[in-house]
């Protein structure tokens, strides 16, 4: 989101999540939505979507034996072990508890997103209202942490955003963020003579390898502690035998940045995001004498290829059949995940008139076809573009797979929701309903 695929992305004290059963409700007349207990003015940025909505308060990462709370405890066992604190205790402390429903400061300006940065559109995130979004990464908390005096924590939580639909994507899914600050003397404890080192230089100019307030032996100390830490960390999650490998990256909050990919069945999958923090956040955090280095790493993904899962969809099942599969008491066990049978696809197409002003995005369209359709919509896929040769009107054709996870459907309830979804893209999205089949 933040670097290769999008142009797009209440100074309060942290507020935790309530596990409430209703956590949403909407009264259209006063222009409010209750989310998680807290009420919020809803206004014309509003695109959060109820089925969205019913995803708050969930928190598959705090449910014991889920595959992504499986997950979840090896990361943090393994940052227990590999940081111990001084007196016994471990240096890391866990938040897995900070309410997802964050301020636009919060989730860019803190992390110096510029204001014109693509992923702070309408079409990328899901928006309460103009100042109040579903976070879009873990790292929304990160300076306020800091700012509580915080050197060394994980952020694991739910996380929103606006995508395509496939086995992959999901607008719900879960990121382990962590920050780890440094002093001078933490940074060269090893060095015998570190009376010459320093972690900032004045006049410095900002390079590929450095931030122009760093000098280039600090950064060079936390980039090997970053990437020895991230390597470490894909061994102990998929084996010592692991193929690894760094590709430099952007990010507006670290300078500079890496993305680590590991070799799955013949494919670099990138599985984390890092850097070294940009100096000016933690300034403005209050931690003028450290440096930094962070990172975020997506949960889903990760599981997905550990358990062989198949698809992102299941991750959300409350069948027994599935979640009985994690049950097990050591969260180290190898586990791979067994189908329990494979139910067929049913695709059917539709195609429409683009306005010609501009206002159509595909995140739209998902955003419906998922509503209506729930977890029955597999996969959306955009298999044609026309321009009409004399109008120029552009139109577009997707193929809508309907594929259950826990049974067959049938041609008549798909082909019901499948009108349903023509029906409403014409009624609202300012589109022309061409053909539907
Ligand atoms: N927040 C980034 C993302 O969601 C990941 C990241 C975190 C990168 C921290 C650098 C530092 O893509």
């Amino acid at each position: 989101m933040w670097c290769t695929r999008y142009a797009h992305f209440c100074k309060e004290t942290l507020r935790t999540c309530r596990t409430a059963s209703s956590v949403a409700n909407v009264n259209k007349n006063i222009n409010e939505l209750v989310l998680l207990g807290q009420k919020y003015v809803t206004d014309d940025w509003t695109n959060i979507t109820p089925n969205v909505i019913s995803k708050l308060g969930r928190n598959l990462h705090v449910k014991q034996y889920h595959p992504l709370w499986l997950l979840r405890q090896r990361i943090v066992d393994y940052f227990y072990k590999q940081f111990p604190g001084k007196s016994g205790t471990p240096a890391f402390s866990i938040h897995d508890n900070i309410c997802p429903v964050v301020t636009t400061s919060q989730n860019f300006d803190s992390l110096l997103v510029p204001k014109d940065h693509p992923s702070r559109r309408k079409s990328d995130c899901y928006f309460v209202n103009q100042d109040t979004l579903l976070r879009a990464h873990a790292t929304a908390h990160q300076a306020e942490l800091i700012s509580m005096g915080l050197n060394n924590f994980l952020v694991i939580g739910d996380v929103y955003r606006r995508d395509e639909v496939d086995s992959t994507h999901y607008p719900v899914f879960h990121q382990v963020d962590a920050v780890r600050l440094c002093t001078l003397q933490e940074i060269f404890h090893d060095v015998n003579d570190p009376a010459g080192l320093k972690l900032f230089e004045h006049s410095g100019t900002e390079t590929a390898d450095k931030q122009g307030c760093h000098t280039l032996e600090a950064v060079k100390m936390m980039e090997q502690e970053l990437k020895s830490t991230l390597i470490g960390l894909a061994q102990t999650v998929f084996g010592k035998d692991v193929q690894c490998r760094w590709v430099d990256q952007y990010f507006p909050f670290t300078h500079p940045s890496w993305e680590l990919e590991i070799l799955f069945n013949d494919k670099w999958l990138e599985i984390v995001g890092c850097g070294v923090m940009r100096q000016e956040i933690l300034q403005k955090s209050g931690a003028v004498d450290r440096i930094g280095w962070a990172f975020g790493l997506g949960l889903e993904r990760l599981a997905m290829r550990l358990y062989s899962i198949p698809n992102i969809r299941l991750f959300w099942s409350e069948d027994i059949s599935f979640l009985n599969q994690f049950k097990v008491d050591d969260h180290n066990a190898h586990i791979q995940y067994k189908p329990i049978s494979i139910y067929p696809p049913c695709t059917n197409d539709i195609s429409f008139w683009l306005p010609e002003d501009g206002s159509y995005f595909p995140n739209d369209f998902y955003d419906l076809v998922r509503e209506i359709g729930g977890d029955m919509v597999d996969q959306i896929i955009l298999k044609d573009e026309y321009v009409h040769p004399q109008t120029k009107r552009m139109s577009h054709c997707y193929s809508i797979v309907y594929r259950h996870m826990e049974r067959t459907l049938t041609q008549r309830e798909v082909g019901e929701v499948h009108r349903k979804v023509a029906r409403v893209t014409d009624a609202k999205l300012n589109v022309t309903v061409r053909i539907q089949k």
